[in-house]
């Protein structure tokens, strides 16, 4: 029996599968069947090859790897047998030799296709204008330098060449005083703030979000069994005064002071005073998401929260989605001294997720001074873009929006009358591939604008943005 099946194995070399992989799957299928029953001896590794006509080591391999499945034993001198354990199993449908892959259709949440940058596309960077060459060089360089003692596990809170890289950066650029040691660095906005979130709250206590506000930020509160409290936004950035007339016990505040996402206006000093009191009298955190400070193209940013922060309640989070680009997925917290012991711990449970190779090559972009001279050409580079959208809305779709002032970013709100549909236009864009997206979607509460959020960083001439609003104003029916 044993002898037959090995005298009918065919091996194809035509196939896409490889000859070890043949060998793997035949055998594995003839113990599945029972064809090949517990305690057999398979013939010699020199012995199939010769038979076979191939090389073996790719016997080697298909015996190898059913060894290491358990279909196989290996008894030394006396040879390979299939598994004495095989006799026990009544139902040799589960060894069965080909998994068939299940058929799972596309989902929803991959909306925007990997690889392709669509017109008007949120939270992209200018893809073109960074510096790939310099970036290759430099994490080529960290690759052949790579140590034995890289090749273990990195630090839970992030490589120290970069934690302190960053405490150098936002002490020049932001003011803001701190220790390497209080930086925790994260695979991108969510994952800080789920350390944030587990580390300083507790299920079922309260919680203030910007309304309309970054709608990532909601579900990540809800889904750990916080109470998300709408706060409204206006022209002075979040009304501090409602949160505190509605939930003063919350406690933490979630919010982007500089640049508000997405409005884009900037919290008022005497809304920050306010804010930073009321977190001291009720001893609750203020997590200030500066994803886009560097993005700015007029005049002086307000001194972040975390500046005037003499308590110790501010968490500031930055990302380098903006400034480098968001598949790095990487992202930094400056915690308060005193916490920095509590998220130690719970970084420990949950890792940093950022591989150190690319945290390395961050590091010596910071270093080397290309972050900053990158800073500079993209804050010149987004006006012009900026202008190019804002120009070529005005005229082809000037009476029905008016594109809003902004100081920064990299995403322009265009508000609508009243009477418009938001929600509607952004879905029949959606459909012509535009990824605008509708302002009435980013809000939960209050009555919602009316708008549409555009980014811009990647129209690369104003004949592309003239074009692409064009495709807008023909999917609208303008
Ligand atoms: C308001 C806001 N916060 C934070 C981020 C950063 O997200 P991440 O670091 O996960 O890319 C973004 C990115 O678009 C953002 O728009």
């Amino acid at each position: 029996m044993t002898r037959h099946i090995f005298a009918s194995l065919r091996l194809d070399n035509q196939l896409a599968e490889p000859l070890y992989r043949q060998i793997y799957l035949r055998l594995k299928e003839a113990i599945a069947q029972g064809t090949l029953v517990a305690n057999s001896r398979l013939p010699s590794v020199r012995g199939l090859a010769s038979d076979l006509g191939v090389a073996r080591a790719t016997v080697e391999n298909a015996y190898s790897a059913l060894v290491a499945e358990g279909y196989l034993q290996s008894r030394g001198q006396a040879g390979t047998f299939v598994s004495a354990q095989l006799v026990d199993v009544q139902d040799r449908s589960a060894l069965s030799a080909v998994q068939t892959l299940p058929d799972i259709t596309p989902s929803a949440f991959d909306s925007h296709p990997a690889g392709q940058v669509q017109p008007f596309q949120l939270g992209l960077p200018a893809l073109d204008a960074f510096p790939r060459a310099v970036w290759q060089r430099i994490v080529a360089r960290q690759l052949r330098g790579t140590t034995l003692a890289e090749l273990a596990h990195p630090p839970v809170k992030g490589l120290a060449q970069l934690r302190e890289a960053i405490a150098h950066y936002l002490h020049l650029s932001r003011g803001i005083a701190c220790q390497p040691e209080q930086i925790f660095i994260c695979a991108g906005y969510q994952a800080l703030l789920d350390l944030a979130i587990h580390t300083l709250l507790q299920p079922g206590e309260a919680v203030w979000l910007e309304d309309p506000g970054y709608p990532v930020t909601r579900p990540m509160f809800t889904a750990a069994g916080m109470q998300a409290v709408p706060v409204a936004v206006d022209e002075e950035g979040m009304d501090i005064g409602a949160g505190i007339a509605t939930r003063p016990d919350a406690r933490m505040a979630v919010l982007t002071p500089t640049h508000q996402s997405p409005l884009g206006v900037t919290l008022s000093l005497a809304r920050r005073m306010l804010l930073l009191d009321w977190a001291k009298r009720h001893e609750a955190w203020i997590i200030e998401d500066d994803y886009d400070s560097e993005c700015r193209y007029q005049g002086k940013p307000l001194p972040p929260l975390k500046s005037l922060d003499r308590h110790g309640r501010v968490l500031y989070a930055g990302t380098f989605s903006k400034t480098l680009f968001p598949a790095l997925r990487m992202a930094y917290l400056v915690v308060p001294a005193e916490q920095v012991t509590a998220f130690e711990r719970s970084s420990r449970l949950r890792g940093c997720g950022c591989p150190p190779l690319l945290q390395a090559g961050v590091a010596d972009f910071i270093n080397a001074g290309h972050f900053y001279r990158h800073l500079k050409r993209m804050r010149l580079l987004y006006r012009q873009r900026r202008e190019w959208l804002a120009q070529a809305l005005t005229q082809r779709l000037g009476e029905c929006l008016t594109v809003a002032p902004q100081a920064g970013g990299i995403q322009l709100l265009a508000r609508l009358n009243a009477e418009r549909n938001d929600s509607e236009w952004a879905s029949l864009a959606w459909q012509q591939g535009l990824a605008v997206q509708a302002l009435s979607d980013w809000q939960t509460l209050f009555p919602a604008a009316k708008g549409l959020l555009m980014g811009f960083a990647n129209f690369t001439s104003y004949g592309e943005a003239e074009r692409a609003v064009a495709r807008l104003a023909a999917a609208i029916g303008r």
